[in-house]
This record gives C-alpha cells, sequence and structure tokens, in this order.
C-alpha cells in the first residue's frame, strides 16, 4: 500500500500512515504540482493525501482513476469535483471539526483588530509613527454588545459565536438554510434572512463553503445593504466575497472595516490596497494554522487513507454516496 503526499505534513500523521505500513512518497518542493506533474506522480500511487489547494478536477480523477482514496488535508473541498469522484467511485475525505477552534480563534482574533486598527497600528510603529499621543486620534470601536451575524453557521461558525458571546456578550443573528438548534439553544441564536442578517449585523462573519452558489455573494450590491458601522470578516474562502468591490465599499465607507484570512486571489498582491487601509487586518490563510490542530489534521487525514486503502468506509467522507 502506498500513498503520494502533496505537501510536507505534521510527523503524527506520517507516524500512523507507517504503523499502517504504508509507503509514503512526499512531495517536499516549496512549490504546487503542476496538474500534469500529479497525475504523473499518482500513476503509480494508491492514494493521493492532498494538502495546500490542488485542484482535484474531473480531468485529473479520470486520469487517476485507479485511486482508492482522496484524503484532503482541509475541511474545504471546493477544489475538488465531487460529483467526479463519486462517479469514480472515488472516496474523498476531509477533516471536519478538529480545526474549528483554531479558524474562530483566526476570526475572533480578525475581529478584535479590525476593530482597534492594531495590524495597521503596528505598521504604524514600524515606520516610526508611534509620534505624540492625540486622543482623538486612530479611535477605535467597543464590540461589547454589538450584534454578531454569522452566514454559515456550523462548527467554526459556532465556536466564533461562542467566543464572541462569551467575551463580549455580542447577540448573535445567523443565516442557514436549517435551524442550528444547538447555538438557538445555547447561544440564544436567532436565525433571520439573508437581508436581516446583512441589515442587522455590528460583525458579519463569513463561515460557508464556496460553492457556484455563494461565490462572489458580498459585492457592491451586498455591502450597499450592510451598515456603514459594520465589520465583515471572512476566514472561509476568498471566492464568496468580490476583492475589488470590498475594497469600493471601504473606500466609499459603506463598510467600517474588514478581516480576512482568505482572499481573492491568494497569495494576495503585495500592493493590495487592502494592506494599507486603517481598519483592515489581513493574514495569509492561516486559520487552522496551530501546532495542535494541524497534527489532528494530519492524524485524521492519515486515517481516511489507512480506510480508503483497507477497503473500508473513510472516518469523515465527503462523498458517502461512493458507498451506495
Ligand atoms: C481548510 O481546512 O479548508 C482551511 O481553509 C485550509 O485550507
Amino acid at each position: 500500500m502506498n500513498v503520494f503526499i502533496t505537501r510536507k505534513i505534521p510527523e503524527a500523521g506520517l507516524q500512523l500512515l507507517r504503523e499502517a505500513s504504508i509507503q509514503i512518497t512526499e512531495w517536499t518542493e516549496k512549490r504546487d504540482l503542476t496538474a500534469a506533474e500529479l497525475v504523473e506522480r499518482c500513476q503509480d500511487h494508491q492514494a493521493l493525501l492532498s494538502a495546500g489547494h490542488n485542484k482535484i478536477g474531473a480531468e485529473f480523477l479520470e486520469a487517476c482513476a485507479h485511486l482508492k482514496v482522496v484524503s484532503l488535508h482541509s475541511v474545504g473541498y471546493d477544489n475538488v469535483d465531487v460529483a467526479a469522484a463519486t462517479r469514480l467511485k472515488i472516496p474523498i475525505g476531509n477533516t471536519p471539526g478538529v480545526l474549528s477552534g483554531a479558524t474562530a480563534d483566526t476570526a475572533f482574533l480578525l475581529m478584535a483588530a479590525v476593530a482597534r486598527k492594531a495590524l495597521y497600528m503596528h505598521k504604524k510603529i514600524l515606520r516610526g509613527g508611534w509620534g505624540f499621543s492625540d486622543p482623538t486620534a486612530d479611535l477605535g470601536v467597543d464590540l461589547n454588545g454589538k450584534t454578531l451575524g454569522i452566514w454559515g453557521l456550523g462548527k467554526i461558525g459556532y465556536e466564533m459565536a461562542r467566543r464572541a458571546q462569551a467575551v463580549y456578550g455580542m447577540r448573535i443573528v445567523y443565516h442557514n438554510r436549517g435551524h442550528n438548534e444547538e447555538a438557538e439553544r445555547n447561544l440564544g441564536a436567532v436565525r433571520v434572512s439573508f437581508d436581516e442578517l446583512l441589515a442587522q449585523s455590528d460583525v458579519l462573519s463569513v463561515h460557508t463553503s464556496l460553492t457556484p452558489e455563494t461565490a462572489g455573494t458580498f459585492n457592491a450590491r451586498t455591502f450597499r445593504r450592510m451598515k456603514p458601522t459594520a465589520i465583515f470578516i471572512n476566514t472561509a474562502r476568498g471566492g464568496i466575497h468580490h476583492e475589488p468591490d470590498l475594497i469600493a465599499a471601504l473606500q466609499q465607507g459603506m463598510l467600517w472595516g474588514a478581516g480576512l484570512d482568505v482572499t481573492n486571489p491568494e497569495p494576495m498582491a503585495a500592493d493590495s490596497p487592502l494592506l494599507s487601509m486603517e481598519n483592515v487586518a489581513v493574514l495569509p490563510h492561516i486559520g487552522s494554522a496551530t501546532q495542535e490542530t494541524r497534527s489532528a489534521m494530519a492524524i485524521l487525514a492519515a486515517r481516511n487513507v489507512i480506510a480508503g486503502l483497507r477497503g473500508e468506509r473513510l472516518p469523515t467522507v465527503v462523498n458517502p454516496e461512493v458507498y451506495t
């Protein structure tokens, strides 16, 4: 049994694979494999463990239909043509749950950083701009008692809401297709229409997946319907917001600020206007990047590889239809 791994992953996952007598080939170059290289490398492997955002499209899957499993080192699977994988009977594994706390921490960190202009202030010191203390300059906003709107209240959104309520007593509104009863019971979260989410949120945090339906949802039209005092947070996928519209909305005062762990495109251009705005905080897609969380993700991704190679059901499978 063997697996091809597209990037260095934490030792805990590798160890599990070795203990299961799986032969490992790791791509260690610090560049993404090209599509052709990925197909070529997979030819003599039975499993793929994909870390990073390699495109696992229909073309790749058809060229590698022999794969017994594709295991993602991520919860998001917007880079995978799931329908094609299901048609070819290839199970796709992901890593839900284990990264919810770390990703919610990142959303919370961005919310606080934007509210207090923290990253901008840090850059100001670096430029030698600490200077004279003016009681009316560089003021942020309080978060106490404000309304947090969550778009996509699943595991990560729940953790964000829980933190915001515990620390700032924030009122929680959310927009999902169905009810999140746990959040309604434990946090008093209120399910509202999408229009109400836009209208009521002082902070609007995006936690939904990127799909053809959600792509570009946050654009000039939606930003215009938000409060001019609102903070927009996206730790899900950059494709969910339209970045030029976000820049314009901030420049025109349609929004007060934005915190992004995901951008569109990634990596963000070093001269993006967002990087020099006072009320904006940008991080380079580090949502799950803690030692503990990345190790837990590697373990879960390895467990998915092991199960797939043994012909067993993956512990966390994106397309359970492959088993019916
Ligand atoms: C995830 O797990 O989807 C994170 O965003 C890393 O890509």
